[in-house]
């Protein structure tokens, strides 16, 4: 598929199918999370992947309590992906303390947008999601105590959503500078 086509396909789906996504399909999306960009080549991401439905059940019981109660059409996706932001390497760590920038957080959301991406291109839908409760969720994963979920993404067949149209995007004008902001 064109790219642009790629990424004008790509829309955050709340509606799933309850048809079970191959594993073949998920190993393909985290094999292009594998050649996304990172800071000083990081790569400061691990993608738990969730797709055993009473694990996925228990998983989004614990994710989308009453304050993440607009994030409820998670719990139908057949799978559940979390997103985990391993330590940076020395570089990385470094660079982004001299800069002031949080690269790791950076690298994580590039990773989730070709994870994305390429279920895209499987027809597949994916919605980021970064609202949930974090901490009941590394409990649930085992995620180590040290480490941030920042980011989960929810995977599955769309169905057709007939309430919600496509999101609105800003005119190029305004996101565009040539030569200055
Ligand atoms: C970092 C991040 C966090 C997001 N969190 C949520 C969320 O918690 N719930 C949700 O329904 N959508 C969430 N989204 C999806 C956005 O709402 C969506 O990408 C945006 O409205 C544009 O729509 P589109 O993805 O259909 O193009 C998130 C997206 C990103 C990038």
């Amino acid at each position: 598929m064109d790219f642009l086509d790629l990424a004008r396909a790509r829309r955050s789906v709340r509606k799933y199918s309850d048809r079970p996504v191959p594993r073949d399909a998920i190993e393909r999306c985290l094999r292009a999370v594998r050649l996304a960009p990172s800071a000083c080549n990081a790569q400061p991401w691990r993608f738990v992947v969730v797709d055993d439905p009473e694990r996925r059940r228990q998983l989004a019981r614990a994710a989308f309590g009453p304050l993440a109660g607009f994030n409820h059409f998670a719990r139908q996706a057949p799978v559940l992906v979390t997103v985990v932001m391993e330590r940076a390497s020395f570089a990385s760590a470094a660079g982004s303390l001299l800069s002031g920038k949080r690269f790791s957080l950076i690298d994580i959301g590039i990773a989730a947008a070709h994870f994305c991406l390429q279920a895209a291109e499987l027809g597949l839908g994916t919605c980021m999601l970064g609202w949930f409760n974090q901490r009941k969720v590394k409990r649930f994963l085992s995620v180590p105590a040290a480490l941030k979920a920042p980011l989960m993404i929810s995977l599955g067949w769309p169905v057709p959503d007939t309430e919600t149209g496509p999101s609105s995007r800003k005119t190029i004008e305004r996101v565009r500078g040539y030569g200055g902001y």
